[in-house]
């Protein structure tokens, strides 16, 4: 399986690493803009095979398209990344042209590949492809909820004291520190609702921590995180080419779904070789309804920005 990533930065080299650590690909190609970058970066983790053992080829490429050709699924992180004190909807005006842009080479060269969108503002940039694509809707994926959601397990575990493995919960809505909503109700120490083991304060921590996950380390690293970005993309291409049909929150066209139309928003889909493949609908209870409303509202407020940034 091919998988081409746009952006040889952190989160796409990290990426990069990660499908062939995990032997998730038979070859990756990593694009950059920046001359000689990505060659820089495939050929250093190329040789990293004989150490990691695996067999993955992965080529570099400086925007030369005609290398990324029959790819099975490309991903698009290109752009530029938060600074401290920014927030992701910040990078709208300087990462619509390049999302779109990325989007429309790739499709030249890969008209059936499914599209995993990283750049932020993530929501906002996955409507973008979409609509700049036309592709088919479950052909296009935006990620955001899988690294929340493996924020959320961290925090929990942490509180809890036990293995992240063992706590399972998911982040739906947008990917932004205000609009992601931490299903707390619904989340699990190895199937135990975790209401039973941490109190009212302690979990409302957990979910002030996970929503301000992605600032709390922009400040801390001077740019935004990389490892889990990575890896969170690396799981979501692993169920794509491998077909696995695992549950996951990702950013995707709601058509009435969960009350809204014509956005693309994170909740539960599952995703296996075709992109994702059918909405799960979560009972949400009022609360959790109307923050989903109101991250919707949000999104819909960026979306509508688009028009005036890309032309
Ligand atoms: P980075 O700056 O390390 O890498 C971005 C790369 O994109 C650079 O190497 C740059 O040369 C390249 N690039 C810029 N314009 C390009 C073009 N037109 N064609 C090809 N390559 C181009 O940034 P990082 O940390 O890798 O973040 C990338 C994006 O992903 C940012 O927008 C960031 O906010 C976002 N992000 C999203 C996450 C999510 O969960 N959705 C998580 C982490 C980051
Ligand atoms: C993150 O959540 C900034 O979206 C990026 O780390």
């Amino acid at each position: 399986m091919k998988v081409t990533i746009v952006g040889a930065g952190n989160v796409g080299a990290t990426c990069a690493d990660a499908l062939a650590h995990r032997r998730i690909a038979s070859e990756v190609v990593l694009l950059d803009i920046r001359e000689n970058f990505a060659e820089g970066k495939a050929l250093d983790m190329m040789q990293t095979a004989t150490l990691n053992g695996f067999n993955t080829c992965i080529a570099g490429s400086t925007n030369d398209y005609a290398k990324t050709a029959n790819s099975d699924v490309v991903v698009i992180t290109s752009g530029i990344p938060r600074k401290p004190g920014m927030t992701r909807e910040e990078l709208i005006g300087i990462n619509a042209g390049i999302v779109k842009n990325v989007s429309e080479s790739l499709l030249k060269y890969s008209p059936n590949a499914v599209f995993v969108i990283v750049s932020n503002p993530m929501d906002t940039m996955t409507y973008l492809a979409l609509k700049e694509t036309k592709l088919p809707k479950n052909r296009i994926i935006g990620m955001g909820g899988i690294l929340d959601s493996s924020r959320f397990r961290c925090y929990l575990s942490l509180a809890l004291n036990c293995p992240a493995n063992d706590v399972d919960g998911m982040v739906i809505g947008g990917h932004g520190d205000t609009t992601m909503i931490p299903l707390t109700r619904l989340a699990s120490y190895k199937g135990v609702p975790v209401s039973q083991f941490l109190s009212a304060e302690e979990l409302k921590k957990v979910s002030a921590d996970t929503m301000v996950g992605g600032a709390t380390l922009t400040g801390m690293l001077g740019t935004s995180a990389w490892y889990a970005p990575g890896a969170a993309v690396a799981t979501l291409v692993d169920s794509i080419v491998n077909d696995q049909k695992r549950l996951f929150p990702c950013c995707v066209y709601l058509d009435g779904e969960y009350g809204q139309k014509d956005i693309c928003l994170g909740v539960p889909v599952i995703v296996g070789k075709n992109g994702w493949e059918k909405i799960v609908d979560v009972k949400l209870n009022e609360e959790e309804k109307t923050s989903f409303a109101k991250s919707a509202e949000a999104v819909r407020n960026m979306n509508n920005v688009l028009s005036s940034v890309t032309n």
